[in-house]
């Protein structure tokens, strides 16, 4: 199993000489005025769940956007805090936007424009100049922080996250001093479309070409790492090798690599054993809470692409088809609202109430009502006893780059009783064999899963959960981080 301690190693012995710089849009802390006072919070989403681990093992520099109301507060004069705040580790650097760069950037064509491009999931993707300027715009910023940051350095390595950011490695690169050393490397995290959706992006050309200024270009799976091979193909004319996934381009070459990301295993397992979660437990089964025979649970970023109300028609039908399980069963799900500015994303939010409204009125007899929904994140107790009593855990979406929530859950069931549907649209199923795969679409067949799964024997179940987590133990997330150092390392010289 590689540990904190070993990518720490890593990073000292293969990066020896380079500064190392992540950069991504969201940051990892955010600070908050509260009644209370300030109070710093962390972010849903997998991206800084899964990076926050690394920095704080490997140390360095974090460059994000200031998203906090008292952000500016918490800095120095070079916009720099050190975190985590109770026990510092690194440095996190924040770039300010207003907020008409951020509608244009965050709200629009980032999450307007490219998530829906790369999910290609039935919402049309806008494009919108102005948002294409201010995505440009808002690119130069962050390329502008890492300028100062590595002033005066003669080494650097740069790691871009996501497709917030697909023009700054072409940036750093062309405004770096002739002399200087970089090494630059992006993880794309979210899936990479076929080439003729990706070629619907007026700009395609424009951000392979800022995105071919990386030495290193990581994705979730291998057919994202083809697709993105391919799209260079089609729109550059530039054919790749899609034998080792190179591509040559302006007289450098880049390798377009794999790597699946993951959870910090050992830190939710040890996380989710806390006496804590143990009371949480007994409170969940409580006579007042949850008294009911069978648990399910989901949790999510309120997102489209998490297949949230596909979900729920499926409990729906599944109620209906096999009436014995009302008053029986009992679904919590924990959305995290996000991108709310954003039309597709108040619709959303409408239509979860309104669909959790409408099953529970069908359904509800006595005090039982088939779902619990929680708006917001949990509490690591909460969110860990609830792993830990549910019998099943539902990740549906309709597509996902990997889904962190998957791993989580199989880190977290400690007990080995619970079991993982997973949709065959989310990356991590190519890993999870021992998941029972559903397609969210299939209304009977998600149904009838539901029942399989809680009619599953305990043995069954364990024998399950117990691969599951012997991969993820395996496959955590400083195998992810190690195997990317490893692949880095080829370019530093
Ligand atoms: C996905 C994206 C991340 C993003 C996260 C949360 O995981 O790949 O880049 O940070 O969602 O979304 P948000 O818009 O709140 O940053």
């Amino acid at each position: 199993m590689v540990s904190a301690k070993d990518v720490q190693e890593l990073v000292k012995s293969k990066l020896k000489g380079y500064k190392f710089i992540i950069v991504s849009n969201r940051e990892p802390y955010i600070h908050m005025y509260t009644p209370d006072g300030v109070q710093v919070k962390t972010p849903a989403g997998g991206l800084t769940a899964a990076l926050d681990p690394l920095m704080q093992a490997t140390g360095g520099i974090w460059v994000a956007g200031g998203s906090g109301d008292a952000d500016r507060e918490n800095v120095d004069a070079q916009n720099r805090c050190r975190v985590p705040p109770a026990n510092p580790k690194y440095v996190l650097k924040r770039v300010w936007m207003s907020k008409n760069e951020v509608d244009k950037f965050y709200f629009g064509f980032s999450n307007q424009t490219l998530w829906p491009l790369c999910h290609n999931v039935f919402r049309g993707p806008v494009f919108d100049k102005s948002f294409w300027s201010g995505y440009k715009h808002s690119n130069t910023l962050y390329a502008e922080a890492i300028r100062q940051e590595t002033k005066g350095i003669d080494k650097a390595f740069i790691w871009f996250h996501d497709y917030h950011l697909g023009l700054a490695p072409k940036m750093v690169r062309n405004g770096a001093p002739k002399k200087q050393k970089l090494v630059l490397a992006h993880f794309w995290h979210i899936p990479w479309p076929t080439w003729d959706t990706f070629t619907l992006l007026p700009w395609a050309e424009e951000i392979l070409d800022g995105m071919l200024a990386n030495d290193l270009i990581g994705f979730h799976l291998p057919s994202y790492c083809v697709n993105f091979l391919a799209s260079v193909e089609k729109v550059m004319g530039i054919k790749p090798d899609y034998g080792t996934l190179n591509v040559k381009y302006k007289g450098r070459t880049i390798h377009v690599r794999p790597f699946p990301i993951s959870v910090d295993f050992d830190t939710i397992d040890k996380l989710a054993r806390n006496p804590g979660v143990k009371r949480e437990m007994k409170r969940v089964r409580a006579p007042q809470y949850i008294p009911y025979k069978y648990i399910g649970v989901g949790v999510d970023r309120i997102d489209y692409t998490k297949g949230i109300l596909e979900r729920f028609r499926a409990i729906d039908r599944f109620l209906e088809k096999y009436p014995e399980y009302q008053n029986n069963f009992v679904f919590v799900e924990a959305g995290a609202p996000s991108r709310t500015r954003i039309p597709d994303y108040m619709k959303l939010n409408e239509e979860i109430s309104k669909a959790v409204d409408k099953i529970n009125w069908k359904y509800m007899r006595g005090y039982w009502k088939p779902i619990i929904y929680i708006e917001g994140k949990l509490n690591p107790d909460r969110l860990f006893a609830l792993y830990r009593t549910a019998d099943l855990c539902v990740v549906s979406p309709i597509q996902d780059g990997m889904n962190l929530v998957a791993k989580e859950f199989i880190s977290a069931n400690v007990d080995c009783t619970g079991a993982l549907m997973l949709s065959k649209f989310a990356g991590a199923t190519e890993e999870l064999e021992d998941a029972v795969i559903i397609n969210p679409y299939d209304v009977e067949g998600f149904a009838d899963a539901i029942k399989d799964t809680l009619d599953m024997s305990p043995k069954e179940k364990r024998r399950r959960m117990k691969s599951l987590r012997s991969h993820v133990n395996r496959n955590n997330v400083f195998k992810w981080l190690s195997d990317f150092i490893c692949e880095v390392a080829k370019f530093i010289s």
